[in-house]
């Protein structure tokens, strides 16, 4: 019986034209493979509401692995909101997240995940070392590995000389970097950034781009938000989002073919006035 069943599944079914034999066994296969698709980020409907407020409204997203997504959108627009969820730290309010496949909330992912927050969160009175240092022991790394991964980071965010100097003697900008670093201590395969580059000097900013290509060329997925439309552009997709909803997202190349326009910020207002006018 279950054989014979088999045994149908890999027969050719019927042909279409002139063209090769369509195998059961094979649409069944390739079905299976789309269903069991594990996506870095996958959400259903994802909502949050403050009382009456809403400020993420049933958001479905797909991000596959290796990816970088950028969130576009105005002040209020629900950025911070949806990357609180994900990471873990703010409920929804309706709907669903998965990370790497596991619905949240789940602690098990949470080593696989680095957030930089929007409002630095380091010890001011600490150095940049010991700020370091501490986000690499909470997530239980030796202190071998910090030593490597700060020297590392350090390089990257052109601070060595830095090292030993308490936060609060740096630029905001200098601030924000050594925030990045921190995320990004204990190797995770998947980075949340909030408006990492806001503050940073140009020639740094092209660096970090450069660096982000890199991380992504060693399979780590990246979502962070910008204000910055050439920044968007280096993304491998863009949500935009507008009140909580998101309006658009795909490539970027895709997001101004289908509206027609010249440049992500066209497509932004024409995305913009077509929900007014709706
Ligand atoms: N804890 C909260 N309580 C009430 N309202 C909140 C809370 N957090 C965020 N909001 C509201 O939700 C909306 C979305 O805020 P969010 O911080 O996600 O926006 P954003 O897109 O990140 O904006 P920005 O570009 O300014 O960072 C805003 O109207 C904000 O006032
Ligand atoms: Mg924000």
């Amino acid at each position: 019986m279950l054989w014979g069943r088999l045994e149908h599944l890999l027969q050719p079914s019927r042909t279409v034209g002139a063209g090769a034999p369509i195998y059961p066994m094979l649409l069944w296969k390739a079905r299976m493979a789309h269903l069991n698709q594990t996506y870095a980020i996958e959400t259903r409907n994802l909502t949050k509401k403050f009382g009456a407020f809403t400020a993420l409204s049933e958001l479905n997203l797909k991000i596959e692995n290796s990816a970088i997504l950028g969130l576009l959108g105005p002040n209020g627009a629900g950025k911070t909101t949806a990357i609180k969820i994900l990471c873990g730290l703010l409920k929804p309010s309706g709907g669903e997240a998965y990370i790497f496949g596991k619905k949240l909330p789940d602690r098990s992912i949470l080593p696989s995940i680095g957030y930089m927050p929007q409002e630095t969160a380091l010890y001011l009175e600490l150095s940049v070392h010991h700020n370091l240092a501490h986000y690499g022991e909470i997530y239980g790394m030796s202190r071998g590995r910090i030593a490597e991964r700060e020297m590392e980071l350090l390089q990257f965010i052109a601070l060595e000389k830095w090292r030993n100097e308490p936060v609060s003697n740096l630029s905001g900008g200098m601030k924000h970097r050594v925030s990045l670093a921190c995320s990004m201590i204990h190797e995770p395969k998947l980075l949340f950034l909030d408006e990492p580059t806001v503050g940073v000097d140009p020639e740094l900013r092209a660096s970090f781009w450069e660096y982000f290509n890199e991380l992504k060329r060693k399979g780590i997925t990246i979502v962070l938000t910008t204000h910055y439309m050439d920044e968007a552009q280096h993304c491998d997709r863009i949500g935009l989002l507008r009140l909580g909803k998101l309006i658009a997202e795909g490539a970027p190349g895709e997001i101004t073919r289908r509206t027609n326009t010249a440049s992500l910020e066209e497509a932004f207002l024409a995305l913009s006035r077509q929900e007014v006018e709706a």
